[in-house]
């Protein structure tokens, strides 16, 4: 069964975040599907949510403390509050724009999986990085495991090529089966791909060899798309 990730990123607001976990959870229990569907709404939009299926919610980012004083952070105090145990870390927007360096997320990761999350952890390279080809390619992917437990159980990882992320512009299946094929050998975890997965290439991403299931921001936002999406992969 595919693992099928929706990354709100900074879009939806508290009311439209209700209504498309309820759409969803609706739709995942009436259909009985049996994929594991996580979705990462804004933290303003967390919730406790009622849900009846197998729907997940994490969230996207939080800091690795309890409560303290940290500014514009959020911490478990808060994530307990409604129950969120799955969060997404690593992700390149938070590396590349947000300025996250490896160490800070290694610590992040140390912090929630001593907790016990499901971690949701994010890798994958800038086009100068992939232009060098596959051995550049993943020389700066494994730089990108330092410092991270990769035999944590509840461990779900992320192949996100950079260049890929919003920009329309799909990785070949090449591509993602020779990355995919060199990390799966390295590391026994369910290995999603992320970058430009619309609702039209998801059945062929997630059917190919060494992929688990696909974290998925842009075509991923509208609820109808978003259905689409589980109904196109839930066979796989
Ligand atoms: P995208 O984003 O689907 O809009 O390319 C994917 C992601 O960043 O997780």
């Amino acid at each position: 069964m595919p693992i099928i990730a929706s990354n709100f990123k900074t879009n939806h607001t508290r009311a439209t975040t209700a209504s498309f976990v309820k759409k969803i959870d609706e739709f995942l229990k009436s259909n009985s599907i049996s994929s594991e569907i996580l979705v990462f709404p804004t933290a303003t939009a967390l919730d406790k949510f009622e849900t009846v299926s197998n729907l997940t919610v994490g969230v996207q980012n939080a800091y690795g403390v309890q409560s303290g004083s940290y500014t514009g952070e959020i911490g478990t105090c808060q994530l307990d509050e409604f129950d969120i145990k799955t969060i997404l870390i690593g992700h390149s927007e938070r590396r590349h724009i947000l300025g996250e360096t490896q160490e800070s997320i290694a610590k992040k990761y140390e912090f929630y999986s001593n907790l016990g999350y499901k971690i949701v952890y994010c890798i994958g390279e800038p086009l100068e990085v992939k232009e060098q080809g596959l051995e550049k390619t993943l020389e700066y992917i494994y730089e990108q495991f330092v410092g991270i437990d990769t035999n944590y159980d509840n461990l779900i990882l992320a192949y996100e090529p950079v260049w890929a992320i919003g920009t329309g512009v799909t990785a070949t299946v090449e591509d993602i089966i020779s990355v995919h094929k060199v990390i799966k050998e390295k590391i026994n975890k369910p290995l999603l791909y992320g970058g430009s997965v619309k609702v039209d290439n998801v059945q062929e991403i997630c059917s190919l060899d060494g992929v688990d299931g696909a974290l998925i921001g842009t075509a991923s936002w509208k609820v109808e798309d978003f259905i689409q999406i589980i109904e196109n992969t839930k066979d796989l």
